[in-house]
């Protein structure tokens, strides 16, 4: 008896102590509470709050993709091109009063798959989307995607972390397996011991079933990783996890947000019927680094705090993330939103050019503004094909890829 008290009061004691120092985040970010039996802290940092992104040129995290497969790489009987015409904001025009865009509809950024085929040297190809983060160094973390599929059978929304084809953890949502009621979601991961998505070993694919049609609302996606397990989550629910950990990745990566057809009816399938748009409202990764400077930089700022007790619990509800009819402080949480808080301070984030608050990297500046010189000398002839699952709405530049 008497040691319970004692141990109560120690409780007590280092509650009292973490709520006084949690409230900033120098020595990292947790799922689960430190004082839980099972958690994980990550040291850095990546938030994207899509519906309030204006100029995604202003967004470093991420590096917009160009690239093309002919068909026969595509392995489709459509090619495959991702252009950055492709990628269109639609941020909130003030998310506390509801989360209608800019443009009307949900807020976010869209990730478009047109419906008609562009012909390149003769042959047909579908359009599509991808966004790669800037950072290339996460190894072990918790990646979180709010996401509204298009209601358009015959596109693949990709969510995943990449090292290479033998090291990725993957989610593939097909808007073909997307019904009234369910929609199927296949979890893929990729080993060094072979096989690729359909073909995978045993225990490292599985195709799982979300209870409701992802067309209609926002949800959440997330896979977490950590030495002992790979955990797979939908609107905060564990949906599969692998702890064979000899399947693990052994090298850093980057995260993956692609939205694409090939018109390949095994997999992708399409063209879609319409204009398809994949709407996301946000990416949060909390992950640790492979890079020397960063862990160093980790190490310093929470000695500089007197140490461990400095984590912050990354907020992980149950449910979809909810935009209408909510308070502002029931939206979807961001550190890096919340400058009062001081809570990502020394991170590399993406942030408002009037605020205050985290550091960014300066090579992530110049790699972000090459790839935005590239869709201002070649964005403009493309504009025509925007028509459908998202609409015209006003004259200018930007309204008119709607
Ligand atoms: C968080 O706690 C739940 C049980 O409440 C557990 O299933 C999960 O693995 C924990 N997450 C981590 C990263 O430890
Ligand atoms: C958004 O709306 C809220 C609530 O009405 C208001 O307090 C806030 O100032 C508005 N923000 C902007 C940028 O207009
Ligand atoms: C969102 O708020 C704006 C400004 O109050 C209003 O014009 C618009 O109709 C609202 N949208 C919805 C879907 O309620
Ligand atoms: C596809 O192209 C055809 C021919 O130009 C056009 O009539 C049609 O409206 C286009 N469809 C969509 C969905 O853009
Ligand atoms: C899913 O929901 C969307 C939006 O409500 C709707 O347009 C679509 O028809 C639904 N899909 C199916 C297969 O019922
Ligand atoms: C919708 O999809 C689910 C999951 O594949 C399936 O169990 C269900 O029977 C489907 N419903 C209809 C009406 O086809
Ligand atoms: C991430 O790195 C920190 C600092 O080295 C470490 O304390 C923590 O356990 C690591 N997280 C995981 C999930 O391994
Ligand atoms: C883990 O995966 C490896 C490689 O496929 C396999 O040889 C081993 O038997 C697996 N271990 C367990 C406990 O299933
Ligand atoms: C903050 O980050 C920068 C860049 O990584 C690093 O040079 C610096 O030492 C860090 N400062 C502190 C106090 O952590
Ligand atoms: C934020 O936290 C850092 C590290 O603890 C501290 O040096 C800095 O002064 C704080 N900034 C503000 C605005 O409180």
């Amino acid at each position: 008896m008497a040691l319970l008290r004692v141990h109560s009061l120690v409780c007590i004691f280092a509650t009292w102590f973490i709520s006084l120092v949690s409230s900033a985040c120098e020595c990292g970010y947790s799922v689960n509470s430190t004082l839980d039996p099972e958690y994980a802290v990550f040291t850095d940092l990546l938030e994207s709050d899509f519906t309030k992104i204006k100029n995604f040129k202003d967004d470093f995290d991420w590096r917009p993709q160009v690239w093309q497969l002919d068909p026969v790489a595509a392995l489709g009987p459509y090619g495959r091109a991702t252009v950055l015409e492709a990628i269109v904001p639609n941020p909130a025009v003030n998310v506390s009063i509801n989360a209608t865009g800019i443009y009307g509809g949900q807020a976010g950024l869209n990730l478009l798959v047109p419906h008609n085929y562009t012909l390149i040297n003769g042959e047909k190809y579908l359009m599509g989307a991808e966004l790669d983060s800037t950072r290339n160094d996460m190894f072990y973390g918790t990646f979180r995607i709010g996401y509204r599929t298009t209601k358009y059978p015959g596109t693949c929304f990709g969510f995943y972390w990449y090292h290479d084809d033998n090291q990725e953890i993957d989610i593939e949502l097909l808007s073909r397996q997307i019904n009234a009621t369910d929609t199927l979601i296949n979890l893929v991961l990729h080993t060094p011991v072979g096989g690729t998505n359909l073909d995978a070993l045993p225990g490292t694919y599985q195709v799982a079933d979300l209870p409701y049609n992802t067309s209609a609302q926002i949800h959440e996606l997330r896979f977490d990783w950590t030495p002992s397990a790979i955990t797979w989550y939908q609107d905060g629910r564990q949906i599969w996890t692998i702890s064979n950990t000899t399947l693990f990745p052994q090298q850093p990566g980057h995260i993956v947000v692609t939205h694409w057809s090939n018109g390949n009816p095994l997999w992708s399938a399409g063209p879609p019927e319409g204009n398809a748009a994949l709407v996301l409202t946000y990416v949060k990764a909390y992950f640790n680094s492979s890079d020397s400077q960063r862990q160093k930089d980790h190490r310093e700022r929470c000695e500089a705090v007197g140490g461990g007790g400095a984590v912050c619990q990354i907020p992980s509800p149950v449910g979809p993330p909810r935009y209408e009819g909510v308070s502002p402080d029931e939206l979807p949480y961001f550190f890096s939103n919340d400058p009062a808080r001081n809570a990502t301070y020394n991170q590399t984030v993406y942030e408002e050019k009037t605020s205050g608050g985290g550091k960014r990297r300066s090579e992530a500046i110049g790699s972000g503004l090459a790839v935005w010189m590239l869709f201002l000398q070649w964005g403009i002839p493309v504009l025509g094909f925007m028509l459908g699952e998202w609409r015209p709405r006003i004259g200018g530049y930007m309204h008119s890829l709607y």
